[in-house]
C-alpha cells in the first residue's frame, strides 16, 4: 500500500511562529511534526510514501528527511500551489498512486497507543472501500463528525457542524482503494472552497463501502492547529517519554524494530546524532 503525508497549508492559526516554515517542520518536543505521522505510517508496514506539501517547504522537507533510504524507505514529494482541501492531494498524487490501495495521513496528526500498530497494519490490506477512525472528544465541533443511526451504524459524516450528531470525529488518518481518485475528480468545492475529504468518506458511506473504526480510550489522538494545542502535544510527549524513557514517533528506532534497516545502519544513524540526547536515545538501545 502507498502512504501519503498531507503538510501543505499555511498553518495561518499559528502565525508568527510559522511565517517562515510550515508547522509540521516545528519541534514537538525533541522532534519535528512530521516525524509522528511519518512513523505512524512506517509502523502500519507502508514504505512507499508521498510527502506533499507547498512549493516554499519542499525543500526543507527534502533536506530533512532526504529520500528515505536511510530509513529503508522511498520518499518521494510533490508541490501543492494552492491548498485546495485534502481530497485534493489523491488528484495531485494519481501517478504516484498508481491504481494502488493508498493510506493519507495529515501531516499534524499525532497517534499514540497499545494495539494501534497492529490495527494499522491489518488497514493496509484493505482491497476495496475505505477504512477511517473515530475518536471521541469532548468538542467535536472542529472536526468532521460522525452521525450513527439507531442501530448504531454511521449514517453520515459532517464537516464541522454547529450541533455535532455525535462525539465521535473523524480523524486525520484514512485508508482507501483504488477508486479514492475518482471519487476526488468529481468532487466539487465547499463553501470553504475545498475538496473535502469529508464527501469522500460520504461516498464510500453511501456506496456501503466505508469501515469506521472507533479507536479505544486508550489511544492518543492529538493534532497541533494551534498555539495550545500544539504546546498540549509537546507536553504529552515529554511526560510519557520522561517517565517511560522510551521515544514516541521515532523513526529510525521504528525503521530498526521493524527491520526496515539493520543494525549496522542503525548504529550509523544513532553514531551522526551522538551530540543530542535523542542519538544518544538511540544508542542506549542498541
Ligand atoms: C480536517 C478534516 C476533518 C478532520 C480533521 C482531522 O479538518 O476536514 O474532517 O476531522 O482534519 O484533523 P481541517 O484540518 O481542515 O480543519
Amino acid at each position: 500500500m502507498k502512504g501519503i503525508i498531507l503538510a501543505g497549508g499555511t498553518s495561518s492559526r499559528l502565525f508568527p511562529a510559522t511565517l517562515s516554515m510550515s508547522k509540521q517542520l516545528l519541534p514537538i518536543y525533541d522532534k519535528p511534526l512530521v516525524y509522528y505521522p511519518l512513523s505512524t505510517l512506517m509502523l502500519a508496514g507502508i514504505r512507499d510514501i508521498l510527502i506533499i506539501t507547498t512549493p516554499h517547504d519542499l525543500p526543507l522537507f527534502q533536506h530533512m528527511l532526504k529520500d528515505g533510504q536511510q530509513w529503508g524507505l522511498k520518499l518521494s514529494y510533490l508541490p501543492q500551489a494552492q491548498p485546495q482541501g485534502i481530497a485534493q492531494a489523491f488528484i495531485l498524487a494519481e501517478e504516484f498512486i498508481a491504481n494502488e490501495p493508498v493510506c493519507l495521513i495529515l501531516g499534524d496528526n499525532i497517534l499514540h497507543g497499545e494495539g494501534l500498530a497492529t490495527l494499522l497494519q491489518q488497514c493496509t490490506s484493505l482491497q476495496t472501500g475505505g477504512t477511517i477512525f473515530g475518536y471521541y472528544v469532548r468538542d467535536p465541533s472542529r472536526y468532521g463528525v460522525i452521525e450513527f443511526n439507531d442501530a448504531g451504524q454511521p449514517s453520515k459524516i459532517i464537516e464541522k457542524p454547529h450541533l455535532p450528531p455525535s462525539h465521535h470525529a473523524v480523524i486525520g488518518l484514512y485508508f482507501y482503494d483504488k477508486q479514492v481518485v475518482e471519487i476526488a475528480k468529481k468532487l466539487s468545492f465547499s463553501a470553504r472552497g475545498e475538496l473535502e475529504i469529508t464527501d469522500v468518506n460520504n461516498h464510500y458511506l453511501q456506496q456501503q463501502q466505508l469501515r469506521v473504526i472507533k479507536l479505544n480510550r486508550g489511544t492518543a489522538w492529538l493534532d497541533t492547529g494551534t498555539p495550545n494545542s500544539l504546546l498540549d502535544a509537546a507536553n504529552f510527549i515529554h511526560v510519557l517519554e520522561s517517565r517511560q524513557g522510551l521515544k514516541i514517533g521515532c523513526p529510525e528506532e521504528v525503521a530498526w524494530r521493524m527491520q526496515y534497516i539493520n543494525t549496522e545502519q542503525f548504529t550509523q544513524l544513532a553514531h551522526a546524532l551522538s551530540k543530542s540526547e535523542y542519538g544518544q536515545y538511540l544508542q542506549g538501545l542498541l
